[in-house]
C-alpha cells in the first residue's frame, strides 16, 4: 500500500468509527447520591459518596433481578433500569469546606466495532464492570485503561481549538471552566464471553488493543460488546476558581487521576440494544433517530423518577457545605501517598423518602403559574413538610393535586390556574430539600413537586420518618443553565 493509500485507509477507518451509530442519554439526573457501591462494597457503607444515575432499585446489596425490578429510571428509556455511578464532585472553598455540586451525566451507547469491523453484541444480562481506578496516583500514557479517563473544560462562548491549555487531558484543568468541567470514562468493550463479574470487577473485561475505544479485541476477550461512555458534568463555572485544589471528588482526589466509573446492566429488554445495533443506521446521538428507542422513550417518566429505598444516614452536603468528606477521604493533591485516617464510626441506613400515601403518585416537577399560583385550592407551610405530608394534607381537604414548593410550602387544587400546566420541567428545578427530610426534595423556587390522586380520601400519616432536619433551610442555589441543546453537539473525547 502506498503511503497516501494507507493514509486514506486510516482516515476512512477513523471516520467510520467517529460516525459509528450511537445514542446519548443526555443531561441524565442522579437518582440518588449516597455512600453506597453494590459492586465494590456489597451490603455495607462504601468508601466514598457516589452519584448514581438510572434505575431506582439501586441498593446496598442488589443483583440483576433487583435492578430490573426498579420502579423507574432517570434515563429516558424506561426499559433501561441499569445503574451508572461515579464519585461525587465537590467544590473546595478556600476555607476548607466542601460544596456538593449539582451534576448531570451524558451516557453514550456506541456501536463501535474494531478496525476489523467485528460484530457488536449487547451487554449480557447482569453484566457489571468498572472503568478507572480509585487508587491510581499517576498517568501512564501507554495504558489504555489510563487513557480511558479524561477531562474536558467547557466554554461555549469561546473557541479554544488548538489551544493546549484547553485540550482534553488526563487530569483536572488548572483554570476555570466556565460552562463546566467534564469528567469522562470510557468502559472496556471486550468481554471474556463467560463471566458477568470477576473478583477485581475488571478482568472479565478488556480494552481493545492499542486504542481504548477503537482497537481489536484480544483473544482472551473476544466478544465485542457495545461501548459505554460517561460524561459527568460538574458546573464548575458557578464557583470561583482558586487554583489547584479548587475541585475534589468524594474520594479526596483533587487531581483527577482517581476518577472511576461503575456500571450494572439492568436493561429489561435487551432486544432494544440489539435494535440499536441492527436497525438505527442514522442514530448520531439523538435517540429520536433510533426507531426502537424513539418508540419507548419517556422524558417525563425520567423526570418524575424518585429514589425510594435506603441510603446512608449522614450529611453528604445536600444542605450546604460540609467540613470533611464522608468516610476516610482526606484531600490528596497528587503528591506522595494518599493520606489515611484512623477508625471512624460507620453510619447506618435510613429511608431516602417518606413513601407517598396510598393512591398518590409523583408526577414530577412543574412550573408555578405565570400570573399567580398554579394550585389555588389551599396553601399550607410548615417545618413538617415532605411530599407525603403535602399529599396527606391535600387529601384531607379533598383535593386531587398536591404541590410541594421551596422546601416547606404545600399547595392544593383540582385544576391548574394562572397559566400553569401539568407539563413537567427539568427535575433539577425542584431540588430544594424538604423541611422535614434532608434527603428528600420538595420543589424549588417557583417550581412544584406535583403529586396526584384521582380519588383523594382523608389520610392519617402514621409516622414521619425521624431524620434530623437541618438547623436552617438551605438558601436556593440558582439552577445551572439548561444545556440540553448543547451536550448533543459537543461529543469530543470519544
Ligand atoms: C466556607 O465557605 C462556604 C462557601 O463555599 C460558606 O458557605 C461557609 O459559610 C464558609 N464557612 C466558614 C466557616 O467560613
Ligand atoms: C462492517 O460490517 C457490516 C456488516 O457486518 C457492513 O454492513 C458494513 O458495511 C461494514 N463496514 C465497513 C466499514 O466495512
Ligand atoms: C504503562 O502501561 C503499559 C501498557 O499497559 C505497561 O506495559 C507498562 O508497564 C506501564 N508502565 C508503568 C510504569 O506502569
Ligand atoms: C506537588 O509538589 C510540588 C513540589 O512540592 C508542587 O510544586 C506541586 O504543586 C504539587 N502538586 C500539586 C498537585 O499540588
Ligand atoms: C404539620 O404541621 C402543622 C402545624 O405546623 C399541623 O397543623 C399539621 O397537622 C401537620 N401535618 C402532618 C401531616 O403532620
Amino acid at each position: 500500500m502506498t503511503f497516501s493509500a494507507a493514509l486514506a485507509f486510516a482516515t476512512l477507518l477513523f471516520a467510520a468509527n467517529v460516525d459509528a451509530v450511537h445514542v446519548i442519554f443526555g443531561n441524565t439526573q442522579p437518582v440518588v447520591r449516597t455512600r453506597l457501591d453494590p459492586i465494590v462494597d456489597p451490603g455495607v457503607v462504601s468508601e466514598h459518596v457516589h452519584d448514581v444515575f438510572g434505575g431506582s432499585g439501586f441498593s446496598p446489596t442488589y443483583d440483576y433481578n433487583t435492578a430490573v425490578n426498579s420502579q423507574c429510571t432517570t434515563t429516558i428509556i424506561p426499559q433501561d433500569k441499569s445503574n451508572y455511578w461515579v464519585p461525587s464532585g465537590y467544590y473546595v472553598d478556600p476555607n476548607g469546606t466542601f460544596s456538593l455540586m449539582p451534576v448531570s451525566m451524558n451516557i453514550y451507547y456506541l456501536v463501535r466495532p474494531g478496525s476489523d469491523n467485528d460484530t457488536i453484541v449487547p451487554f449480557p444480562a447482569g453484566l457489571r464492570m468498572l472503568a478507572g481506578d480509585n487508587e491510581r496516583g499517576t498517568y501512564n500514557a501507554s495504558s489504555e485503561a489510563d487513557q480511558a479517563i479524561s477531562y474536558m473544560c467547557l466554554d461555549y462562548n469561546n473557541d479554544h481549538t488548538g489551544d493546549p491549555d484547553w485540550a482534553e487531558r488526563p487530569n483536572f484543568f488548572d483554570h476555570q471552566c466556565p460552562d463546566g468541567m467534564r469528567a469522562q470514562a470510557f468502559f472496556p468493550s471486550c468481554w471474556d464471553g463467560q463471566n458477568l463479574d470477576s473478583p477485581d470487577h475488571k478482568s472479565h473485561m478488556a480494552y481493545p488493543i492499542g486504542a481504548y475505544n477503537t482497537g481489536l479485541c484480544p483473544d482472551t476477550h473476544p466478544v465485542h460488546l457495545l461501548s459505554l461512555f460517561y460524561e459527568y458534568i460538574m458546573p464548575t463555572g458557578n464557583y470561583p476558581y482558586n487554583g489547584a485544589g479548587t475541585w475534589s471528588f468524594s474520594n479526596g482526589d483533587q487531581v483527577g487521576y482517581r476518577f472511576h466509573a461503575d456500571f450494572t446492566n439492568g436493561w429489561t429488554d435487551l432486544n432494544l440494544l440489539q435494535q440499536l445495533i441492527d436497525n438505527c443506521p442514522n442514530a448520531q446521538g439523538n435517540t429520536a433517530d433510533c426507531p426502537a428507542l424513539a418508540a419507548v422513550q419517556d422524558a417525563n417518566a425520567a423526570a418524575a423518577c424518585e429514589f425510594s429505598s435506603q441510603i446512608v444516614d449522614e450529611d453528604i452536603g445536600l444542605d450546604g457545605p460540609i467540613s470533611v468528606l464522608p468516610g476516610c477521604n482526606l484531600p490528596w493533591d497528587g503528591n506522595g501517598t494518599m493520606p489515611a485516617c484512623g477508625n471512624l464510626p460507620t453510619p447506618g441506613f435510613v429511608n431516602a423518602i417518606e413513601p407517598l400515601p396510598s393512591g398518590w403518585n409523583a408526577i414530577g416537577c412543574i412550573a408555578e403559574g405565570t400570573s399567580g399560583r398554579a394550585l389555588t385550592g389551599a396553601s399550607i407551610s410548615g417545618s413538617n413538610m415532605t411530599k407525603a405530608v403535602c399529599s396527606a394534607t391535600c387529601a384531607d381537604l379533598g383535593f386531587t393535586y398536591a404541590g410541594a414548593e421551596y422546601g416547606d410550602e404545600c399547595y392544593c387544587g383540582n385544576s391548574f390556574e394562572n397559566g400553569a400546566s401539568q407539563n413537567t420541567i427539568p427535575s433539577e428545578k425542584c431540588n430544594t430539600r424538604c423541611a422535614a427530610n434532608t434527603f428528600e426534595t420538595c420543589g424549588g423556587p417557583n417550581a412544584l413537586a406535583l403529586m396526584y390522586n384521582p380519588n383523594p380520601s382523608p389520610i392519617t400519616l402514621s409516622s414521619l420518618i425521624a431524620i434530623p432536619s437541618p438547623t436552617s433551610p438551605s438558601s436556593p442555589t440558582s439552577a445551572p443553565p439548561a444545556q440540553s441543546h448543547v451536550w448533543f453537539l459537543d461529543i469530543r473525547g470519544l
